[in-house]
């Protein structure tokens, strides 16, 4: 019954539109975002552009960019000669990407603030040699997106995903559903992302967009928080819980995270312990060169 009533409060608020906005929560976590997020994650950011062939004096997109750190590897990585366009909605992100990464003699770096669909809009056919997302094909209707990259490519480029896995964090996912069950009225708006089950959803993106699939991978990350507290502290200073304060009712903000406390609390009880793992895929693409079509 509590469970119906949590479903019909969600079919309101999506019928009325409230969708949550996470980029007022990436503005608060950005001070925090690469202590937190890109600390334990970073590494498999990096990881996931070996599967792309960077080089100096290419043409790069990165699509929400964040704090910069990928646009950071990929300068060195293209020994700070070429074109980097990056874009994000952040302005907090972005502040932090543009000390990271400034233009020099030979490396044309430019960072936009903005909707990367939108941004995407605006760029010519067939000029870039690699477009990056890490962590924020989320946000946007994948298909779509992945078809103004193929757009954007020239014949032969390469594009690289990297994004968190829909069963990602579940005991901290488990336990604040469970805190919108017990009172459907605490949530005021919906967090909207299209999580990928898995790899192959997001091959399956790639092909319906017209893009070659050339490699896909799955990983996963041990968090390192083993109390409820020190998860809640993870989930909010990394941005892992962007769109969460526009989604509750603010003046309850507090009681939901000591519900939310709880429940982590009752979990960790019961399974001897509290791990949080971050489940993620990996999966790269090449535009197709004249006459060839995507598999
Ligand atoms: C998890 S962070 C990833 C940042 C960076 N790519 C990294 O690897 O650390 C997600 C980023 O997506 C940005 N974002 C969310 N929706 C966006 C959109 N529609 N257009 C541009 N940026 C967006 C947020 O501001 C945030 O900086």
């Amino acid at each position: 019954m509590t469970k119906t009533r949590l479903a019909i409060r969600a079919l309101r608020l999506a019928l009325s539109g409230k969708n949550a906005d996470p980029i007022h929560d990436y503005d608060a976590a950005s001070a925090d975002y690469d202590a937190f997020f890109t600390r334990v994650m970073g590494v498999h950011s990096e990881s996931a552009l070996d599967q792309v062939s960077i080089r100096p004096g290419q043409t790069v997109i990165e699509l929400a960019c964040g704090t910069g750190h990928l646009t950071q590897a990929m300068s060195e990585r293209m020994q700070w000669r070429g074109v980097i366009r990056a874009v994000d909605l952040s302005s907090g992100m972005l502040a932090i990407a543009r000390e990271k990464v400034r233009p020099s003699t030979e490396l044309d770096v430019s960072f936009t603030e903005g909707d990367m669909q939108q941004f995407l809009r605006a760029q010519p056919d067939g000029q870039a040699d690699i477009v990056v997302c890490g962590w924020a094909i989320c946000y946007a209707k994948p298909v779509a997106l992945l078809r103004q990259i193929r757009r954007v490519l020239r014949p032969g480029g390469e594009v690289v995903i990297v994004e968190t896995r829909a069963d990602a964090l579940a005991s901290l996912v488990t336990s604040l559903q469970q805190v919108f069950v017990d009172d459907p009225s605490l949530l005021t708006g919906l967090i909207r992302m299209s999580l990928p089950k898995n790899a192959q959803v997001v091959a399956r993106w790639f092909s319906r967009a017209g893009l070659t699939v050339t490699h896909t991978g799955e990983g996963s990350e041990t968090l390192p928080v083993v109390t409820p507290e020190a998860a809640l502290e993870w989930v909010q200073r990394s941005g892992a819980a962007a769109g969460f304060k526009d989604a509750i009712d603010s003046a309850r903000e507090q009681e939901v995270l000591c519900r939310v406390r709880d429940a982590l609390a009752e979990q960790a009880a019961s399974t001897a312990g509290l791990s949080l793992t971050h489940t993620f895929v990996v999966v790269t693409g090449v535009s197709p060169v004249d006459g060839e079509e995507s598999s």
